[in-house]
Parts: C-alpha cells; sequence; structure tokens
C-alpha cells in the first residue's frame, strides 16, 4: 500500500464524523503532461486523484491500464490513487493495480454478470491486495443490489452519467439512490461521479454523498483551487446539517 488511507475505513474525522472528499477525474486533463496535471491538482487542494480505467468493452472508450498508473506513481509518491475501472474483467487487474501504487479499487457490479458470489470474490481479492475496495453501479442498475455487499465496501460509487466519457450531463434522477443508501447507512463513503459540477455539487451533497469527482467541472475551471475549496465547504456543511438534523 503506497499512499496515505488504509483499508476499510471510512473517511472520517477524529469524531467519527464523514468528511468530504474532492477527487478530479483526470480523464479530460492534458494526458501528454499527466504527473504535472496531478501535481497542479493536489497543490489546487484535492483530496485524492480519481482514475479512470476503460477497456474498450465495458463502456466503448479506451483509457490506460497499470503500466501507466506504476509510472504516474513514481512521479506523485503521496496522494490517494482512486481506481475507477470500468472493465469487463475486474479480478484481472486487481494484483497489478495494487503493485503500480493503487489504494482504491472501485469496479462496477455490472461487470460480475449479477453474480453475487463474484463480486464478494473481488471485493476479498482487492482487500487482500490491500487496497480500499469500492462498487459502482451504473444509472439503469437499481441501488438494492449493493446492499448485499455494503459491510464489506469501504464505498459505493453511485454513477450520475452512463461512464465511458467527461463532459456528459449530469443525472438528477441518481439522487434518490444517494438518498437510499445514505438513510441506511450513515458511515458509508458514497461517491458519486459524471457531470458533477459547483452547479450539480449541492445537489450530491444534500442527497448525502460524501466523495466528490468532478472532471470538466473542475479540469476547465479558470480557478481549479477555488472550485474545489467551494465543493468541499458545500458537502461538508451538508454533512454538519445531516448530523444536526439526526
Ligand atoms: C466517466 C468517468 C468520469 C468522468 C467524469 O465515465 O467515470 O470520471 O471523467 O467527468 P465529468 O465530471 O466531466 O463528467
Ligand atoms: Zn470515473
Amino acid at each position: 500500500m503506497s499512499g496515505p488511507v488504509g483499508g476499510n475505513q471510512a473517511m472520517t474525522t477524529t469524531s467519527g464524523q464523514l468528511k468530504a472528499q474532492i477527487g478530479p477525474s483526470i480523464l479530460n486533463a492534458d494526458l501528454s503532461s499527466l504527473a504535472n496535471e496531478c501535481h497542479r491538482l493536489l497543490g489546487c487542494g484535492a483530496d485524492y486523484l480519481h482514475l479512470d480505467v476503460m477497456d474498450g468493452h465495458f463502456v466503448p472508450n479506451l483509457t490506460f491500464g497499470h503500466p501507466m498508473v506504476a509510472s504516474l506513481r513514481r512521479s506523485v509518491p503521496v496522494a490517494l490513487f482512486d481506481m475507477h475501472m470500468m472493465v469487463s474483467e475486474p479480478l484481472k487487474w486487481v494484483q497489478a493495480m495494487s503493485d503500480a501504487g493503487a489504494n482504491q479499487y472501485t469496479f462496477h457490479y455490472e461487470a460480475c454478470g449479477d453474480d453475487d458470489q463474484q463480486v464478494f470474490d473481488c471485493i476479498r481479492r482487492v482487500r487482500e491486495a490491500n487496497m480500499r475496495v469500492g462498487l459502482g453501479i451504473k444509472p439503469n442498475t437499481p441501488v438494492d443490489k449493493l446492499f448485499p455487499f455494503i459491510e464489506e465496501l469501504d464505498l459505493v460509487l453511485v454513477m450520475t452519467v452512463e461512464p465511458g466519457f467527461g463532459g456528459q450531463k449530469f443525472m438528477t434522477d441518481m439522487m434518490t439512490k444517494v438518498e437510499t443508501l445514505r438513510q441506511r447507512y450513515r458511515q458509508l463513503d458514497i461517491e458519486v461521479d459524471g457531470g458533477v459540477s459547483l452547479d450539480t455539487v449541492g445537489q450530491c451533497a444534500d442527497a448525502g454523498a460524501n466523495w466528490i469527482v468532478s472532471g470538466t467541472g473542475i479540469i476547465n475551471a479558470p480557478n481549479p483551487q477555488q472550485v474545489i475549496r467551494q465543493m468541499r465547504d458545500v458537502v461538508n456543511e451538508a454533512i454538519e446539517r445531516s448530523q444536526l438534523d439526526r
């Protein structure tokens, strides 16, 4: 494990309260200069880096694999690498990604062919490889598909666009999934990904998300530092309010 975060712990403050985590997706960054882009985003206050792995099969797009992650880790030794594995064979890449320096491995429920045992096997392998483990669902997958696995997970990912490309429109109707998860699981790390910007982060925060992925919303902003700070404030304020409501 090369990063700062150990497995199987929600991202909470010392008082046990959930904490906002803002993770830029580098998909739409200048990929010819990825290490510099990562340093720039971390310098702007990013809490983690969201790295989108696409295999051209699970989604109709292709990005990069573990060799690139290993190279990036050499240039970026400390940041949390959150691997969003949009791949058809999530088990296949677990050890390689861990060896490359990944900290969190989020794979998709849909990649496991509706076979709960496959999901459990993959969760176990990720854990054995000393990474935090996340499980994601695409927009057409009902939230209750996640329920059997929650106790074994560090994080759930609710996609707010069809995975595959940056810059798509945020799907507001996914917020009911986040609300359902937050009502049932007060301490769970819930991540949203797709179309999240300063215009839409409030909805995510009010629904209960605390891990916020934003690609173009941060990368294309004239002042990414300010966007990251504002997103974090919006989420932490929503967390505070929800604690008062209890
Ligand atoms: C989409 C990826 C996202 C994407 C987000 O499939 O999983 O992480 O980069 O980009 P924006 O925030 O621009 O939708
Ligand atoms: Zn992603």
